[in-house]
């Protein structure tokens, strides 16, 4: 028969998520909630929402489900895993104490710092008096965070001191992220390239997965406002095999060693987004949770069972685990809606998938989709993430865009220079 498993979420990580656990050896039957029209393929939907904890529980309670898979931050934030948890149901995820790292970014500072940890000085201030002041004295350009949770939005990259004062000023008098916006930390500006490292982690032993790069701004070149990611590809070349045991040992083991210290034992995925620059890399920030594109390329690689991966971390028994790779490259372009981030329209058809279901080497994975009747249209912001496989970046990346040219629906649009920072680097001969 096999596992029962739960997916909480339904983007484009939760895709990935859904098809890894359903091609893993040990799971019978995957339920999504609320799933998309993606993992409608792989998984039965299930229409309760990512927020809805009781209703989660309640139903994981009832299915008599073998693992729950949390894919999001908000219900990680709010408590889940502490509810599964008190009603004995197994889950993958930390609890809302340990999931402060992303909740807070003032918490994680704080850790950081504590536990020397190499990440970006900040201040965390409370007023916009004190905001101002931190400001003046650390210069433009600075970085502005609204402390709790923001949808990606929350951060401003503040070129002026004007521009950092109206950033506070937004955060912490006008409302514009609510609570989340209370306190803010004023943060100096780091320059370098960015990577992402996945972790897992049962508290104790950690277990880091190949590093990748997502690319957050809509226009090439990294133009343009910020989103909730453009494409992702792995492994990156700007973290080689000497910089990832580096960012063990001095990032990922000091922050779980300090949660448990504090008395919130970290147990599930941990995100750590990383700046490198001359002197080596620093935290920008922690997510307690799976990247989203980053797992469209990570998962496709790992040749370990997930599953299995995921039911050690919950039990607290991942010693000695280590991760097989396949020895290859994976590229996600993300499509998304004309508009996005900001307006759109939704609810398009959306032609050309069948034509790639056969190629062993494109997944499309669905981020914003719904099935209307037998028709898959457009629901959301970002649409699909296709993530080619190649032996290399190169050959993933034109494999990526041969497939993506064969998708279509009105006012598409996707960033056309996916994982050209590692290309760069291939043409300068220094990988
Ligand atoms: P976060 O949500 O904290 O990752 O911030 C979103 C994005 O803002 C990051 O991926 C970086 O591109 C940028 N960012 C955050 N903190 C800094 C910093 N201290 N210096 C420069 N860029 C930053
Ligand atoms: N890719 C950025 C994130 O998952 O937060």
């Amino acid at each position: 028969m096999g596992d029962k498993v739960l997916v909480v979420g339904g983007g484009g990580r939760e895709h990935a998520l859904v098809l890894a656990l359903y091609q893993s050896d040990g799971v019978g039957k995957v339920y999504a909630a609320p799933g998309n029209a993606g993992t409608a393929s792989f998984a039965e939907n299930v229409d309760i929402g990512d927020g809805d904890i009781p209703a989660l529980r309640d139903f994981a309670s009832k299915k008599s489900i073998d693992l729950t898979v949390v894919g999001p931050e908000a219900p990680l934030v709010a408590g889940i895993v502490d509810e599964f948890q008190a009603a004995g149901l197994p889950v993958f995820g930390p609890t809302a104490a340990a999931a402060q790292v992303e909740g807070s970014k003032v918490f994680a500072k704080e850790l950081m710092l504590d536990a020397g940890v190499p990440t970006a000085d900040a201040y965390p201030c409370e007023t916009l008096d004190d905001a101002k002041r931190c400001i003046a004295e650390m210069g433009a350009p600075v970085v502005v965070k609204a402390d709790g949770l923001a949808a990606g939005k929350g951060v401003t990259i503040a070129v002026t001191e004007e521009e950092a004062v109206a950033a506070a000023g937004a955060a912490l008098e006008e409302g514009k992220f609510g609570d989340s916006g209370k306190r803010v930390l004023i943060e100096d500006y780091l320059t370098g390239e960015e990577a992402s490292i996945l972790a897992v982690t049962d508290g104790e032993n950690v277990v880091s997965m190949i590093p990748s790069q997502d690319h957050k701004r809509v226009y090439d070149g990294d133009e343009g406002p910020n989103t909730g990611g453009m494409g992702a590809y792995a492994p990156a070349p700007v973290v080689d095999d000497e910089t990832l045991r580096k960012i063990e040992n001095q990032v990922l083991k000091p922050t779980i060693k300090a949660l448990a210290d504090a008395g919130a034992t970290y147990s599930g995925a941990l995100y750590a987004g990383l700046m490198f620059d001359f002197e080596g890399p620093k935290v920008l920030e922690f997510n307690c949770r799976f990247g989203d594109p980053e797992t469209q390329v990570v998962l496709p690689l790992l040749k370990s069972d997930f599953y299995e991966l995921c039911a050690k971390t919950a039990a607290g028994n991942l010693r000695d685990t280590e991760l097989e790779w396949n020895r290859r490259a994976a590229v996600t372009v993300v499509t998304v809606s004309g508009g996005y981030p900001g307006e759109y329209k939704k609810g398009f058809p959306i032609s050309g998938l069948d034509a790639l279901v056969d190629d062993p080497d494109i997944i499309v994975y669905h981020a914003g989709t719904k099935l209307d009747g037998d028709k898959v249209v457009t629901a959301g912001g970002r649409v699909l993430g296709v993530t080619a496989i190649g032996g290399d970046i190169a050959k993933a990346v034109k494999k990526a865009y041969t497939a993506v040219r064969k998708i279509d629906y009105k006012d598409i649009y996707y960033r056309k220079d996916i994982a050209y920072k590692a290309l760069a680097r291939n043409d300068e001969g220094d990988v």
